[in-house]
């Protein structure tokens, strides 16, 4: 099937909720894209869209109150290979494949994925054997080769290290050696910079970048900041109160974007003038997806909302505008909305 050539991952129509005691949260709700092969695809929305939702549901690590209610999320690890992740046994031994294996996941902090009580070596060595079938002594081979790749000076001294005993950088390095040494198809980079300060922030995402060349894998990459997006990824999803509402290449999202949330996002980037404020553009925070406005979810803090049409019709389909470009916004089409 040509899709699976160039498709690692599909996703349709992905509603993960939790039932709490204020009422279900709707973190994720009917959410559609996919990530191409050896691509980069951006997942960008500001803080409580239901990105991480998205990322944990795809690894199948949704913990209760929450629950898949419905989609499907298909993995076509490779042209042979597809994989419908939803249809998995909890407990079985194609999910813990998919785990670290196929599909590897890092988190914004670095000491979540990391034990502090064993060495650096030790843990990636665990990652290696679990998935592959080599000695201990040639897994400590690997994992020298693997810290050598993510820059890590010396890495047969360092090997040996404990996580606290190296910088945030240094042990943001470690996890994306480990995250990588099964060589996966497909990498979740869940805000894998927010912890770190802003040098260290370009390096790291230069790096992702340099190995996703080296090994031909795609990257989903979950940022609140477009300027990371700008720096990095080939096709843009943006994300607000649980479904994407707009959808598009890097150029065409960055030259021309159709959504007035999309617009504010850029908005508030720092500017060459405006170098290191960034200017709060969009008014309000994202409600709680337990109380979703009626009509466009971005209505009560979208400066372009015509009363009458946008606060009372259904929320808008995410709709083709050409091959490459989709948005759901019911005013999409008119000249007034710019940038
Ligand atoms: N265990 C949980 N129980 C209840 N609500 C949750 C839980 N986990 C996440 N949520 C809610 O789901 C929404 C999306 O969260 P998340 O995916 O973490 O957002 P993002 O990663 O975009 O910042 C948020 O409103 C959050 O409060
Ligand atoms: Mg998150």
């Amino acid at each position: 099937m040509s899709a699976n050539n160039d498709i690692v991952l599909r996703v349709e129509n992905l509603r993960t909720y939790f039932e709490t005691d204020g009422g279900i949260v709707r973190a994720v709700d009917g959410v559609t894209f996919s990530v191409k092969r050896g691509k980069t695809l951006a997942l960008v929305g500001e803080s409580g869209c239901g990105k991480s939702v998205t990322a944990y549901s795809i690894l199948r690590l949704i913990q209760k109150p929450g629950k898949i209610i419905s989609g499907r999320i298909m993995l076509h690890a490779d042209e042979q290979e597809s994989i419908d992740i939803l249809s998995l046994s909890e407990k079985s031994d194609e999910l813990y494949d998919i785990r670290g294996g196929k599909v590897s996941m890092i988190f914004q902090e670095p000491m979540t994925a990391l034990s502090p009580v064993h060495t650096v070596g030790n843990q990636i060595c665990e990652a290696i054997l679990l998935h592959q079938d080599v000695s201990r002594a040639r897994a400590r081979e690997i994992a020298i080769k693997a810290l050598g790749d993510v820059g890590i000076p010396s890495p047969q001294k360092r090997i040996d290290i404990y996580p606290h005993e190296i910088s945030g950088g240094m042990r943001q390095r470690v996890v994306i050696a480990m995250a990588l040494v099964c060589r996966p198809q497909l990498l979740i980079a869940d805000e894998p910079t927010t912890a770190l300060d802003v040098t260290i922030q370009a390096q790291i995402i230069h790096l992702i970048k340099e190995r996703q060349r080296d090994l031909s894998m795609a990257v989903m990459l979950i940022t609140h900041d477009l300027g990371v997006v700008a720096q990095s990824a080939d096709d843009v999803a943006v994300m607000y109160l649980g479904r994407i509402v707009e959808q598009a290449d890097i150029r065409d999202l960055m030259k021309t974007p159709r959504h007035p949330y999309t617009m504010g996002l850029l908005k508030s980037l720092p500017s060459l003038s405006n170098r290191h404020k960034r200017l709060p553009s969009i008014s309000g925070s994202v409600p709680s997806p337990a109380e979703i406005p009626t009509g466009c979810p971005f209505h009560p803090r979208c400066p372009y909302c015509v009363k009458g049409l946008c606060d009372t019709a259904a929320a808008p389909e995410l709709t083709s505008l050409d091959s490459k470009h989709s948005v759901a916004c019911l005013r999409a089409n008119d000249s007034e909305l710019k940038l």
